[in-house]
């Protein structure tokens, strides 16, 4: 793969306090474009971070066709720099694109292209505890149209941002509303993929929630609002015993990397995982009767994040006396040691990137 690189003529000072997150960005960005006429993908580069130029009339800005992934690189004590499960980041961008009539980038592409920026930009990968270099691949139409159809032309691009815990809470309980008004995904939509548009429509019950005083919200199906599906852009995760539910990848609840791998790490420890339509009601039982015993959010940001409570229609319930529960943690710090190189990684989940000469 020809990836041209232009040199910045600054580079900026590394951050030394607290990072936050998605807050800070690199020196550099790799830029691709497509265009139908000119035979797909051409003109790949490694260019200062920096504003792009784009048409008022580019179609992206009138009728979002806009996709992303989100990934981290870590740092392992020994200085190498690693990635967790790239190549399912690629496979979900490419169904998200296909989704939105958008081209693929193929799997070879988007890992390379990953590694090669990544590579360049190794001194920006944090060495502290619990922070990790966030990678924001994600592609949008330019074609200047207002008339409505996939458009001929787009941009591929990937930036890269230092990074601590998603949430300030960080792996500690938070509260949950159950939202029963606004629906986050409808079966034949776009709720299985990553696209802008499913985030821009949740904001209106992340608001809601938040003036209650609760910090994420559980979306119910967006038919019977019955079934449980996500936690705010992470997919959710309820212990039960030995026995953890979680909705089914069938359309309506994105297919996450974590979850994958959770779902992979709890069967090798003997436990059940049944994927499946859970009622709501199922779920606040248990939360009352004490059957629940643990919940959790999963995501590549926030890794894992424990829900303490949750308020549906008034009513409320507390999970684990608030507590984040022996499973979560364990889950937790299994699945950041095999990310951070720390212990074993026994599915040959990372990919090293090397240093080019
Ligand atoms: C995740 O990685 O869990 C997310 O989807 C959050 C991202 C939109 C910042």
């Amino acid at each position: 793969m020809d990836i041209r690189f232009e040199q910045s003529d600054t580079l900026k000072e590394k951050p030394t306090g607290a990072l936050g997150f998605g807050k800070i960005y690199t020196d550099y960005m790799f830029v691709a474009n497509y265009d139908a006429d000119q035979g797909g993908w051409h003109d790949l580069r490694i260019v200062p971070f920096g504003p792009i130029e784009l048409s008022p009339a580019s179609m992206v800005l009138h009728y979002a066709q806009e996709t992303f992934e989100g990934l981290k690189a870590y740092r392992t004590k020994d200085g190498r720099i690693q990635l967790f499960r790239p190549e399912m980041n690629a496979r979900r961008f490419i169904n998200s694109n296909e989704r939105l009539s958008m081209p693929a980038v193929p799997e070879d592409m988007f890992v390379g292209a990953i590694k090669a920026l990544v590579d360049v930009e190794r001194d920006w990968v944090p060495a502290n505890e619990g922070e990790s270099l966030y990678i924001r691949p994600y592609m949008f139409a330019t074609e200047a149209c207002v008339g409505v159809h996939p458009a001929t032309s787009y941009q591929f691009i990937i930036i890269c941002s230092p990074s601590s815990a998603y949430y300030p809470e960080g792996v500690n309980p938070v509260k949950i509303w159950v939202e029963d008004e606004y629906v986050r995904a409808t079966p034949g939509g776009t709720g299985f993929t990553k696209c802008g548009g499913n985030y821009a429509g949740s904001l209106k019950a992340q608001e809601k929630a938040e003036a209650q005083g609760y910090t994420q919200v559980l979306w119910l199906d967006g038919v019977h609002k019955k079934y449980v599906e996500e936690v705010g852009s992470m997919n959710a995760m309820f212990v039960f015993g030995n026995t953890v539910v979680t909705a089914p990848i069938d359309g309506t609840v994105l297919p996450g990397v974590t979850r994958d791998s959770i779902i992979r790490l709890l069967k090798d420890w003997g436990y059940e995982v049944e994927e499946r339509h859970m009622p709501i009601d199922e779920l606040m039982e248990g939360a009352k009767n004490g059957k629940l015993t643990e919940a959790f959010g999963t995501g590549t940001a926030a890794v894992i994040s424990p829900i303490g409570e949750l308020c549906y229609k008034g009513e409320k319930a507390v999970i684990n006396d608030f507590k984040t529960g022996e499973l979560t943690q364990k889950l937790y710090d299994t699945l950041t040691g095999i990310q951070w190189g720390t212990i074993a990684d026994p599915h040959e989940w990372t990919v090293e990137v090397e240093k080019q000469a």
